[in-house]
């Protein structure tokens, strides 16, 4: 069974794996770039990296409509149960594993801020490392400063990294090239851009640079466009 992974635009995917439909960092009513819309979009997990509207976004709805359990951490997941009313949450912390019925989710470090909409505390903000079918990684850096344990969890041998390249709220693109020889993915693709004009990048620029300067095969995809792990 492939893994299949549909980007929703800006820092938003959906994974298709083992019977699963995983949503990460839903943000579709009000991302311009989406093709999908919060009411159309099936989902049985929703994973959320951090507090910000651009990933939590339509976390609340779509957990509502499709019954979908969050999987996101504490703070942000007693929030979402005392602000939404969304009851099937699980709260992590950064370094934490869980199982799930697609596989495994681990809680990574991220370097940002993960303030709610409302200004409540979102803890702190992470990636998400998945092990999923035939122990296939795959690194959602999801929104990052560069910092150098990013080698620690290239370590674990990623079959795809998903890396931010937009700049000023997260890695620009050389930062994220750095991350590219520091986490040595077998293949690696660029989100978090294009989404509005300050974070306006040339992808395909990024991607010779990645040829250039490492090993991994980089993968340019529009929004709506597929990869299959
Ligand atoms: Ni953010
Ligand atoms: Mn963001």
């Amino acid at each position: 069974m492939a893994i299949e992974l549909t980007w929703l635009g800006h820092g938003s995917w959906l994974i298709e794996t083992a019977g699963s439909r995983i949503v990460l960092d839903p943000f579709l009513d009000e991302n311009p770039l989406s093709p999908h819309k919060a009411a159309d979009v099936q989902a049985d997990f929703i994973l959320v990296s951090h507090g910000h509207s651009d990933h939590v976004g339509d976390a609340a709805p779509i957990a509502h409509r499709t019954g979908a359990l969050v999987v996101t951490n504490y703070e942000i997941s007693e929030w979402l149960r005392a602000t939404h009313g969304v009851q099937n949450v699980l709260g992590m912390n950064l370094g934490g594993g869980v199982k799930m019925p697609f596989g495994h989710v681990k809680l990574t470090l991220a370097f940002h801020s993960s303030t709610l909409p409302d200004g409540s505390c979102g803890g702190s903000p992470a990636g998400f490392l998945l092990t999923l079918e035939g122990g296939k990684k795959i690194y959602f850096a999801c929104d990052t400063a560069l910092f150098d344990d990013m080698r620690r969890i290239g370590a674990a041998g990623i079959e795809l990294a998903v890396l931010p390249i937009g700049d000023l709220f997260t890695m620009g693109p050389a930062d994220a090239c750095e991350a590219v020889r520091l986490i040595q993915p077998r293949r690696v693709v660029p989100d978090h851009y294009n989404t509005w004009p300050p974070i306006a990048q040339d992808p395909q620029a990024w991607a010779a640079a990645v040829r250039e300067s490492t090993a991994a095969q980089p993968l340019v995809i529009e929004p709506g466009g597929k990869i299959v792990v």
